[in-house]
């Protein structure tokens, strides 16, 4: 096979043999080659010292390799390629939806046995030079089927749900009569929620990334997954909102922000610091939009517009378009500054040409400024002087 020519793959064989352990091409870039898809990044099972296997091949790569020996797992980075290598190695779930304990182990059989569908496991023993498939993934593969590969997978490991429908849509599979109905019934007997929050959206983030996307929420939401996790479905409009977000190359992670939004999520402890912060805005921009809608003067959309940040601003210019010109005109003016700054505030009130202004105020009489000035107002610096006294004796 071709991949065998690969000087990674060379290399990898060549150490494997002067350390005398065994190597297998194994998981989704294995099933991959036999899709013919080109293939760069490989994953690779040993049941020998991953520590010195790691290293030495990075050595050879001239890459780095880093470890981590609590999942028995590591990753060699060369150039800009990496490859996993993992320790052959059996899971233990000791909990529905908790991560599996991992023990070390010798027979690549019982390693494949663990995995999720059939077509991701197999295995390519580079030193015998032949195919591993006990539970005839290759078969399944030809024929277009996402099979488990025993009935409490799902239990055990409920993202599976997840990537049963990510990769029955991304490689238009259909996932087999059995299989789905073990899906359903996990989902219909809430194991989803044994997951935590952080795996979740882990999954919902590889889901975003992929080009199919939109019909894998389509599927998620109608299969009720949506609903058991968030309480609240995704509707096809909203997900063509999605759609848009993306086709616009915003960033997925804001994407994502986004899409907790539609869901609903509003736990300020699991979100990070950003994410709370555009869906309060995005929430704040519901409630204002109709004024949004309306404003005309340049003072009162800077006014308005400053309360959202950048990302919450690029959501709001793909998908309302009625407001986007008010948006680049906000855009525009909120890059006019006033020509005094705090200094000269400081050596006016010095100078005694004001009194009555004290420090905290001077954002205040700032900011007044620069709404003058977004209006045309003030023209040079004496009339900024003359407005400033004037404002000092208002207050
Ligand atoms: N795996 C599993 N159960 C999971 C996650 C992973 O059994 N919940 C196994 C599968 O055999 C999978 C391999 O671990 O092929 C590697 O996982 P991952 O890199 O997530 O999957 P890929 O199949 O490589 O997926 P992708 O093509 O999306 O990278």
């Amino acid at each position: 096979m071709d991949f065998k020519k690969q000087p990674v793959i060379i290399k990898a064989i060549e150490l494997a043999k002067r350390l005398n352990i065994k190597i297998f091409l194994v998981g989704g870039p294995l099933r991959d080659l036999f899709l013919k898809k080109r293939v760069l990044d490989f994953d690779l099972a040993i049941d020998g010292d991953l520590k010195k296997f790691g290293s030495l091949l990075a050595e050879r790569l001239k890459g780095r390799f880093i470890y981590h020996p609590q999942f028995l797992t590591g990753k060699v980075i060369y150039n800009s390629n990496y490859i996993d290598i993992a320790h052959l190695r059996d899971e233990i779930y000791e909990q529905p939806g908790a991560l599996p304990k991992v023990i070390p182990i010798k027979d690549i059989v019982v390693d494949l046995k663990r995995r999720d569908f059939t077509i991701n496991a197999f295995a390519y023993d580079l030193l015998e030079d032949k195919i591993i498939d006990p539970f005839s993934g290759i078969d399944d593969l030809k024929n277009r089927i996402i099979r488990i590969l025993h009935e409490r997978s799902f239990i055990d490991d409920p993202t599976r749900i997840f990537r049963a429908i990510r990769f029955a849509k991304r490689f238009n599979f259909k996932i087999e009569r059995k299989t789905l109905i073990l899906l359903k019934r996990a989902i219909k007997e809430s194991y989803l929620t044994t997951i935590s929050y952080q795996r979740i959206f882990h999954e919902l983030n590889l889901i975003l990334k992929e080009k199919k996307f939109d019909k894998m929420f389509f599927s998620l939401s109608q299969l009720g997954i949506f609903k058991k996790i968030f309480n609240k479905s995704l509707s096809y409009w909203n997900i063509q909102k999605l759609k848009k977000l993306k086709n616009f190359k915003i960033p997925i992670e804001i994407v994502f922000i986004y899409l907790l939004y539609l869901l609903n999520f509003r736990k300020p402890e699991i979100l990070k610091k950003e994410e709370r912060k555009v869906i309060e805005e995005l929430d704040y921009f519901k409630k204002i939009k109709r004024r949004l809608l309306k404003v005309k003067r340049r003072s009162e959309i800077y006014q308005l517009f400053s309360s959202f940040s950048f990302s919450t601003l690029k959501i709001i210019y793909v998908l309302e378009s009625p407001l986007r010109k008010r948006i680049k005109i906000y855009e525009k003016i909120k890059e006019i500054r006033p020509l005094i700054n705090g200094k000269e505030l400081k050596k006016m009130l010095e100078r005694k040409i004001i009194k009555n202004l004290k420090e905290k105020d001077f954002s205040k009489i700032l900011l007044h400024l620069k709404l003058k000035r977004i209006e045309g107002k003030l023209k040079n610096k004496e009339e900024e002087i003359k407005e400033v006294i004037r404002w000092t004796q208002g207050h």
